[in-house]
């Protein structure tokens, strides 16, 4: 048995396979977000390990001779995010999440150094690490310091699990801190942001043992003491693995929270310029490129809280079959844009309201926003020269075929849809967790699931589409000189 743990934004995930990596049980846990200032979002450290808690002990409630025949561990988790430790390993202040915008003058002035782009291969956007520890350095400076270590969130995990300081390259890359290319930290990035390679954990492949489990876990949750506890991946890196996006040419497109256009490369290919992400994969050797949205199902969440409706609910309201493109445009920026815009400080729109937009109208504008911020982000892949001609689609956005629909058509590239069962982050996770333990080959355990279904661009709508993409294209543009985010 191998567990895969994966610490989302809004909820924590366990899952146990087999020796066949056949899925034997899952369980869940919610987290939420706390926003309290505008642009802020945080969470505490110590929810994530109330909610692993959970999901652990409803794991040996139902499998407790499964859980007692764990051999391997991996873990995922939402990336960039600072938690801060003192030197006795206690938390400082509520973590800073990957979707905080608060950074976004600091992650400038790092930016125009020209040693970041130039080591670590990628823009400083203000939801990497290096510029929240740059802000935390200028309005909690009692705060940096007492700061002996800075964790991303599921190497917290991992030292509440192991005791150990230790993390892996494909999470560690969204620092801004790494020597992409060298897979290693960069002492002169690190001490350009003020900090010191001693405050970093030490970094394994994704593939590789990172500690083993300590007693008090052990026996809380029914795991065998000692249990190998994998490097495991940023969520993004973890996911591929699930979905078998580990060889050259194979690309996914995740809708979770936040959206992913997800590629993997057999080398290095930098391209910061584009605003597409630059990383170290989770498997050694192998690096990635990916174009981040910040808010895909968070937009269709945030209508739905507002509609009183749940989000199926609104899709259903659409049927199957694509519609052709309303006359509203919706702008999905309600915590700024990473790829292509890196722009902080825009925020969502609705435009071309009428008296006739109804709430499906809404709906469907959503659903069409994200799609073309997809598309922005494949043209954003193809200026760093990387082509994408078909893609798994996964994350719980990816249930709905409409979304697919008009997403193929707009990308008009065919989108593999895997046979039910769940490839994402904690399935991935898992799989390293199997690696690690044996020392197994990573190609040949994270290949691509069965695909139930292909969803094909739906032509007849081509050009309307493209119409709609150049309209969205044109509200950002006129959008993006208001200074929408200021209290
Ligand atoms: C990736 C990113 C998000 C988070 C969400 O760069 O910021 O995908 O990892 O979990």
């Amino acid at each position: 048995m191998y567990l895969g743990l994966d610490l989302g934004t809004s909820g924590l995930k366990a899952l146990l396979i087999n020796a066949d990596q056949r899925i034997v049980a899952t369980a869940h846990a919610d987290l939420t977000v706390q926003r309290p200032h505008k642009g802020w979002s945080e969470q505490n450290p110590q929810d994530w390990c109330e909610a692993a808690e959970k999901a652990l002990l409803a794991l040996k409630a139902s499998h407790p001779e499964e859980m007692a025949a764990v051999k391997g561990i991996g873990l995922s988790g939402q990336m960039h995010g600072a938690v801060l430790l003192d030197k006795h390993a206690q938390v400082l202040r509520p973590a800073i999440l990957w979707n905080d915008s608060r950074s976004h003058i600091q992650a400038a002035r790092l930016d125009a150094d020209p040693q970041f782009r130039a080591i670590s291969g990628n823009i400083v956007f203000p939801g990497f690490t290096a510029p929240k520890l740059v802000w935390v350095k200028e309005n909690e400076p009692e705060i940096f310091g007492e700061i002996h270590k800075v964790l991303l969130p599921k190497d917290y995990l991992r030292l509440w699990l192991t005791g150990e300081y230790l993390s892996e390259l494909s999470d560690s890359s969204g620092t801004a801190w790494l020597n992409t290319a060298q897979r290693r930290w960069s002492a002169e990035l690190l001490s350009a942001s003020d900090m010191d390679i001693a405050q970093m954990p030490d970094l394994v492949e994704g593939t590789e043992q990172a500690g083993r489990l300590r007693l008090e876990i052990a026996s809380k949750f029914g795991l065998p003491l000692g249990t190998i506890v994998a490097g495991g991946g940023g969520d993004n890196a973890a996911s591929a693995c699930g979905v078998g996006t580990v060889a050259p040419k194979r690309a996914f497109i995740s809708l979770g929270t936040s959206g992913v256009v997800f590629v993997a490369n057999q080398q290095y290919s930098p391209n910061a310029e584009s605003a597409v992400h630059s990383f170290c994969h989770a498997l050694p050797n192998t690096w990635h490129q990916m174009g981040v949205i910040l808010s895909a199902t968070d937009s269709l969440n945030w209508f739905a809280k507002i509609s009183g409706q749940t989000p199926p609910e609104l899709i259903s309201e659409l049927g199957e079959t694509l519609k052709t493109p309303g006359g509203v445009s919706f702008l999905p920026y309600l915590s700024g844009e990473r790829t292509p815009h890196n722009d902080a400080t825009v925020r969502g729109s609705f435009i071309g309201l009428a008296h006739e937009s109804d709430r499906s109208a809404l709906t469907q504008a959503i659903l069409e926003g994200v799609a073309f911020a997809v598309r922005d982000n494949l043209e954003a892949l193809r200026a760093a020269g990387t082509e994408i001609t078909q893609a798994i689609a996964i994350g719980g956005g990816s249930r709905s075929i409409y979304w697919l629909s008009s997403i193929a058509t707009i990308l008009d590239i065919p989108l593999e849809v895997p046979q039910d069962g769940d490839y994402g982050a904690a399935f991935g996770a898992a799989r390293l967790g199997m690696i690690a333990a044996h020392n197994l080959d990573p190609v040949a355990i994270c290949t691509p699931p069965k695909i139930a279904r292909i969803v094909e661009p739906v032509s007849q709508l081509s050009i309307a589409y493209e119409e709609a993409y150049q309209r969205y294209r044109s509200a950002y543009k006129r959008i993006a000189s208001f200074d929408l985010s200021s209290d």
